[in-house]
């Protein structure tokens, strides 16, 4: 499957943009820059927007879902906007009980233990593109008025999923199913394979409507061994990957507390590694043999801190930067609520005018 003649990548749209361009391993001439969680609750605007509607519905409303994934690229100047959505979506889709509690996360009517589980879930059907058409309607809707500048879309990865379904809501350290791996490993490796396959179509989806650049968050991929991750998780994460490289975009691998895992989920077959804030970004790509373009590592926290004290974090991470073959600003993880959205806005022009 190749993507249709009139995606961006395709038309020349989005393809020598800044991101782009970095994505694909080249420097640009300007420092692409764009955050996790962009969209969100720091800016009024998205309260606005989200008032009486519940998380999930807000994703799956087209019209929504574009005028919130446009919101900061308005507001900030980032060099791409990311798809408003969240990694449970494809299994609502699909008609898992799962729903978004606010200040909590997502949290599942009942929670997967067993291979009869995982078959309960497979007998839920295929995520096809009927299934999909509210993310496919969304993501063209938000590339139309986008123009030159890139739509990321993105999926969670097999074990961030899973570690959701086993435990049937957040958690802490993810026991529930860093357990299952090991007790019971038939299930596990139907679980993984269900949840690539469901996160895989998801991503797709999203890449054939219009999105130029994916990337897959592993976000809870720092709570796992590195035996573990390579063993349990990066073959399923690797099948998604594969199936949107197969497309033509790059693809981004990111997760938190990732440090030791940064050369697996490289190899897991990713374009970019995203880089959390506690591996400092030459050393993060010293372990990768400086040959893997980077994207971060802004800890979320210095957000809040006095604006020279960010700044002089921010030039010291630019510097770093400059030690893998490109490198798109981001932040470590993504942006907290209670942000103050000057601060972003001005952290954009900062490394625009560097
Ligand atoms: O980055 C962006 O701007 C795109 C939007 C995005 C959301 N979720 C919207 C969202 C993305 C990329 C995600 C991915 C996601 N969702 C991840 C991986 C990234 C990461 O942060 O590690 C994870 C682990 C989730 C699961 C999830 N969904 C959590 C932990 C929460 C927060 C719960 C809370 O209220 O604090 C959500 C809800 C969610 N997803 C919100 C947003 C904007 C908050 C919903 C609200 O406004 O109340």
């Amino acid at each position: 499957m190749t993507l249709p003649a009139q995606h961006p990548l395709v038309d020349g749209r989005t393809s020598a943009s800044a991101l782009v361009t970095a994505y694909s391993g080249t420097r640009p001439d300007r420092q692409p820059v764009w955050f996790m969680r962009q969209a969100g609750r720091s800016l009024p605007e998205y309260r606005a927007s989200r008032a009486g509607v519940a998380m999930l519905d807000s994703c799956l409303d087209p019209e929504l879902a574009s005028e919130i994934t446009l919101q900061p690229v308005r507001r900030h100047d980032v060099d791409a906007a990311i798809f408003f959505s969240d990694i449970v979506v494809p299994l609502r889709l699909v008609g898992v009980d799962v729903d978004i509690k606010p200040g909590v996360g997502p949290v599942f009517g009942t929670p997967v233990r067993t291979l009869d589980d995982v078959q309960r879930l497979r007998d839920l059907g295929p995520l096809d593109d009927e299934r999909l058409a509210p993310v496919a309607a969304g993501v063209a809707r938000t590339v139309a008025a986008l123009g030159s500048t890139p739509l990321i879309g993105f999926a969670g990865a097999p074990f961030t999923l899973a570690a959701y379904l086993v435990e049937g809501g957040p958690s802490r350290d993810h026991l529930a199913a860093r357990r299952l791996m090991h007790a019971d490993p038939a299930a596990w490796d139907a679980l993984m394979a269900w949840t690539a396959e469901v996160s895989g179509a998801f991503l797709r989806a999203q890449v054939r409507a219009g999105a130029s650049a994916a990337q897959l968050f592993d976000s809870w991929a720092g709570a796992l061994s590195k035996a573990d991750y390579v063993r349990g998780c990066a073959p399923a994460s690797s099948q998604v990957l594969a199936g949107v490289r197969a497309l033509g975009v790059p693809v981004v691998h990111f997760g938190v507390g990732t440090g030791e895992l940064l050369v697996a989920m490289r190899d897991a077959g990713a374009d970019v590694v995203g880089v959390d804030y506690r591996v400092p970004l030459d050393e993060a790509s010293a372990r990768l043999g400086g040959a893997t373009p980077l994207q971060g590592n802004v800890d979320p926290a210095l957000l809040g801190a006095p604006w020279p004290v960010l700044e002089a974090h921010v030039r010291d991470i630019l510097e770093r930067g400059r030690s893998a073959p490109s490198h798109v600003l981001n932040l470590g993880h993504g942006v907290p609520p209670e942000t103050d959205p000057d601060v972003l806005t001005r952290l954009v022009a900062l490394a625009h005018e560097l």
